[in-house]
């Protein structure tokens, strides 16, 4: 029995907007990724920086959500959360995750993979503080991924908070901060016509340098 009244099976679409070679990628994935990045923000696509994060649990059980990428530098890619969240108990347990970016507008897909681990106290405070007040006071209001009885819990903390720290400032919560994904394999997927799509892996070598190749789509 179908679920849904639009025939999904005949939805496809025919990619034809760009190629991608090991040429264009270049050497340095970081860069690349960034070009890419840049390239997706002039085109105005909203919210670029939206990505899947992967991670899996104690029972190798994998979750995903989208996060927002908040940093890109040479080690890798950051993103801010609730450490007590089920992603942050996850991460203490199994410290790597899988990232999906996909800007369909520009028919690209990226895929990153590697180790997780917590960004400094410094970088944390740094981006807390660069937040609009708002959603500085909704870090300490909301337990993440607990289970609550209803909104008006979330709506009596923000309150709370919101009297506690009038005046004082807002300082940022111990339990709410960021983490680095550092890659150790990076695929870009550009999408070709008749599914005969690029794709250009990058892996890191155990001479900590990247190694590039062409899959099969
Ligand atoms: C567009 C979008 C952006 C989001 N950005 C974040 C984010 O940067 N950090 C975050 O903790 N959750 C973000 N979320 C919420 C997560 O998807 C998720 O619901 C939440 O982190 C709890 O996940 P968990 O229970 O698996 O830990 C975002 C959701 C959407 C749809």
């Amino acid at each position: 029995m179908s679920v849904h009244k639009v025939n999904i099976a005949e939805i496809r679409k025919d990619y034809q907007l760009a190629e991608l070679d090991e040429t264009i990628c270049g050497d340095d994935p970081l860069s690349f990724f960034g070009k890419w990045l840049a390239e997706a923000e002039s085109a105005q696509i909203s919210e670029v920086n939206a990505m899947t994060l992967a991670t899996v649990d104690a029972a190798s059980k994998p979750h995903a959500r989208i996060v927002l990428l908040k940093g890109l530098d040479e080690k890798g890619f950051v993103f801010f959360t609730n450490y007590n969240s089920a992603k942050g108990q996850e991460l203490v347990l199994q410290p790597c995750g899988a990232l999906v970016f996909f800007w369909k507008e520009l028919e690209r897909q990226v895929r990153i993979e590697g180790r997780i681990s917590k960004v400094s106290a410094a970088e944390n405070d740094q981006y807390f503080n660069s937040r609009p007040e708002g959603s500085r006071l909704g870090a300490w209001a909301s337990p993440q991924s607990q289970v609550i009885s209803d909104r008006t819990i979330l709506e009596e903390n923000y309150k709370v908070f919101e009297e506690k720290f009038s005046g004082t400032g807002i300082p940022r919560p111990e339990h709410w901060g960021g983490y680095r994904l550092v890659p150790d394999n990076i695929e870009f997927w550009q999408g070709r016509s008749n599914r005969m799509h690029d794709r250009i892996l990058f892996s890191k070598s155990h001479h900590n340098h990247w190694e590039k190749k062409r899959l099969a789509p």
